[in-house]
């Protein structure tokens, strides 16, 4: 591949930026300057840097965002704020979109890429990318909650009830609980407390898999991250192990926001 493509498909760079970037000495291959936009080099083999700093070279774009609450998970709308208008607009990449769904008034863990085998895969039932939601509760999390989703707790669709798929779920607080799901039904946190006799008074997203929501990145913001990481989304962890995280990490989530 042409060096001054490998930028311009690795960065928000043009063909032309690129090239005159290359010109200009800020691009070394495996420790060589080289300053001919033209140069052949092996994406993914060759060491690329850029001012110093290197290049990894991805085939798909990979952006962990921690959603804040207020902007719809969309790609874009005409009168609301989307997911997508949050990133810098160099990282606007055409082709990005959201990896699932989070709803307006919930917050946390959201991954926007071009990647659509990934994207796929995290959605498809058959291997569905296992999701850990934080729920702050009006009122004391029960056994009986936790049987009933246990048990598959049963949701209005239309004029049927339908019953969700065994969901395991453990407090960390009196009125905080962590929910895993392994579906992805519209409002369904919500739902299943509101079919519990219970109200989630907020949601946030801590994890997809084995990935977690890194506590240090405040909402509105994002990383760009790995593919093997992104990958990671579909790894299964343990319930118990991803309580002990929100229990160090987020048990105080909402008083820090101040909502
Ligand atoms: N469940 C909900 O109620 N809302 C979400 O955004 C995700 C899961």
């Amino acid at each position: 591949m042409r060096l001054d493509r490998f930028f311009s498909e690795q960065t928000a760079l043009s063909r032309k930026e690129a090239a005159a970037l290359i010109r200009s000495g800020a691009v070394t291959v495996n420790g060589v300057q080289l300053r001919k936009p033209d140069a052949a080099i092996q994406p993914g083999t060759d060491a690329v840097t850029l001012r110093g700093k290197p290049v990894v070279y991805q085939k798909f774009r990979y952006i962990l965002l921690h959603k804040p609450t207020g902007v719809i998970t969309a790609s874009r709308d005409k009168s609301q704020k989307t997911v997508l208008d949050l990133l810098r607009p160099e990282d606007r990449f055409a082709g990005l979109t959201p990896a699932g769904r989070l709803d307006k008034d919930t917050s946390g863990l959201l991954l926007i890429t071009d990647d659509g085998q990934l994207t796929h895969k995290m959605l498809s039932p058959k291997s569905h990318a296992p999701k850990y939601y934080l729920a702050a509760l009006r009122d004391p999390f029960t056994k009986q909650i936790q049987s009933a989703f246990r048990d598959g707790i049963l949701l209005r669709e239309g004029d049927t009830e339908e019953p969700c798929l065994p969901a395991e779920s453990e407090a960390i607080a009196e009125r905080l609980a962590v929910v895993e799901l392994h579906e992805g039904k519209y409002h369904q946190v919500r739902r299943m407390f509101a079919a519990a006799g219970n109200f989630v008074e907020q949601l946030l997203r801590i994890q997809i898999g084995c990935v977690p929501l890194p506590p240090d990145l405040p909402a509105g913001s994002y990383l760009h991250i790995l593919d093997k990481d992104a990958n990671n989304m579909l790894m299964k962890s343990h319930i118990s192990e991803v309580c002990e995280f929100a229990r160090c990490y987020y048990s105080s989530y909402w008083i820090k926001s101040g909502k």
